[in-house]
């Protein structure tokens, strides 16, 4: 593999796609285990997580749904604050045992605000499955249930993560050089 330039920035090769996948592939097998008989449902949260999901979701062989969100952050009024609304979540929680897939937690303010607005409408279960967290960047509390790799507080690039846009489609994961 060799570095790869985006905008003004280069990256350089850190995990491979084998890598990638055989962590995924246990992952898999640990849901199989936990979720059988459950028919769980993955959320899956966009752009980001779509190699991630799809990679995972071809990997299990219990019965279990998928769907996708995409999360929007916006500014509300003074007493509401910074307000986060998920796009397309037209599946009904309630009672469902429910998985979240995120590509990477970095300070864990995305899925802190986003997750008890899911918990609200009582799903059975509600655990949450990273492909990548740096918990050196941690800020928001965030209890990871599944987490493939766990990262020092660089910025990573590839395997669905973007730097402004692009790097989405490298197969392997690279890292912001020094
Ligand atoms: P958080 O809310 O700070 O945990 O950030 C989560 C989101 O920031 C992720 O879903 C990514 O979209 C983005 N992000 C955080 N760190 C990285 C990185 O190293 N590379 C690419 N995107 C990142
Ligand atoms: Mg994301």
């Amino acid at each position: 593999m060799q570095t790869v330039s985006i905008h003004d920035k280069t990256f350089v090769p850190y995990l491979t796609e084998a890598e990638i996948l055989g962590k995924i592939k246990e992952l898999a097998r640990q849901l199989d285990k936990d979720y059988k008989g459950k028919r769980p449902l993955f959320i899956a949260i966009l752009n980001g997580s779509f190699m991630f999901s799809s990679d995972l979701f071809k990997e299990l062989t219990i019965e279990a749904e998928i769907c996708f969100i995409k999360l929007a952050s916006y500014k509300g009024t003074k007493s509401t604050g910074h307000v986060i609304t998920a796009i397309g979540l037209d599946t009904d929680i309630t009672g469902r045992d429910v998985v979240i897939l995120e590509d990477i937690i970095d300070t864990g303010k995305t899925i802190n605000e986003f997750l008890p607005q899911l918990n609200n409408q009582h799903p059975a279960t509600l655990k949450i499955a990273v492909l990548l967290h740096k918990p050196d960047a941690s800020v928001f509390p965030v209890k990871i249930d599944y987490c493939c790799f766990s990262i020092p507080n660089k910025f990573v690039l590839g395997y669905g993560l973007d730097y402004d846009g692009l790097g989405r489609n490298l197969r392997e994961l690279y890292q912001l050089k020094d």
